[in-house]
């Protein structure tokens, strides 16, 4: 379907939010080759709780503004789980409220995070089966181990796995990847993962995005594992490139909810 204008996505910023400078450029570069319009909001470090939760409300009721995303790592005396709890579902384009983590819990996705997202697109792209599958996920953060683990067990197309969540927790975390048909790294630890995790032909999706000794690498070795691995995603390259493609697609979703299409506009 045509909009009848281009969406306009909100950049939410607190302080120099540095970390996520990388991603910020990547979605500027994304929208200005899409002709999605953007717009950066940008509070100072020291703005309180509640007065940026007020901003949040602001932005909710701001008709200019279609979708938006608020830029992590917060400052410490910033919840981000409460930020989310105040971002308006109809303009989360992350899919990170509370709404829209639970439509995943519930089988009933309509925005989700854009990196679990780029995980399934990447399974779909490349005609991999995940049905009956046993994946192995390590990591279980709210924004990409846990919705993974969800969507990947829900009787859906891109779904009906068996799903094993390793954390920092888990012993013996080998023995579990080694069953992997599919292992998925999504633990912040520089090439973590070698090639006496995986099994041969296993599939090795890396989610990671390190800074280690002056380059960003992934949590998995790439060097070490490519060979033993049936198919594997490279970092830099791999599933990063895809994210900022996907929160514009979350924000067209959301777009077209104003056409009456919005329960048509729910993942697949
Ligand atoms: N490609 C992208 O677009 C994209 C997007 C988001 C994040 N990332 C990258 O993905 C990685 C994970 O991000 P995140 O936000 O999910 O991280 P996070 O919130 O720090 O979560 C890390 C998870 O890994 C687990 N973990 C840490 N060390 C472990 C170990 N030694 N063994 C097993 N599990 C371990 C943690 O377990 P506990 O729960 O027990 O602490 C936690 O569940 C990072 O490198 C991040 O930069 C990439």
């Amino acid at each position: 379907m045509s909009l009848k204008k281009p969406p306009v996505l909100g950049i939410i910023k607190v302080g120099e939010c540095s970390d996520a400078l990388f991603y910020q450029r990547g979605i500027e570069r994304t929208a200005k080759k899409t002709g999605v319009e953007y717009v950066i909001r940008e509070f100072p470090e020291k703005i309180g709780q509640e007065d940026f939760l007020k901003e949040i409300q602001k932005i909710n009721r701001n008709k200019k503004i279609d979708g938006y995303i608020v830029l992590l790592p917060l400052p410490s005396h910033i919840s981000p789980e409460k930020v989310f709890e105040h971002i308006s579902p109809n303009k989360d384009a992350e899919g990170m409220t509370p709404y829209n983590l639970g439509k995943i819990l519930l089988g009933e996705p309509v925005v989700i995070p854009p990196t679990p997202l780029a995980v399934l697109e990447i399974f779909e792209k490349y005609e991999i089966p995940v049905k009956s599958k046993n994946v192995v996920i390590i990591g279980r953060s709210k924004e990409v181990g846990m919705p993974l683990a969800n969507l990947l067990m829900l009787k859906k197309e891109y779904g009906n796995a068996t799903v094993t969540v390793c954390h920092s927790k888990t012993k013996e975390i080998k023995k579990i990847t080694k069953k992997a048909d599919i292992l998925i790294a999504a633990m912040g630890k520089a090439l973590f993962v070698k090639r006496d995790f995986i099994k041969k032909g296993a599939v090795v999706i890396d989610v990671g995005i390190n800074l280690y000794k002056g380059k960003i690498v992934g949590d998995v070795d790439f060097e070490d594992v490519k060979s033993k691995a049936g198919a594997i995603t490279p970092v830099p390259g791999g599933v990063g490139v895809i994210t900022s493609h996907l929160i514009l697609k979350n924000l067209i979703k959301i777009c077209e909810k104003d056409s009456g299409r919005w329960q048509k506009a729910a993942y697949r």
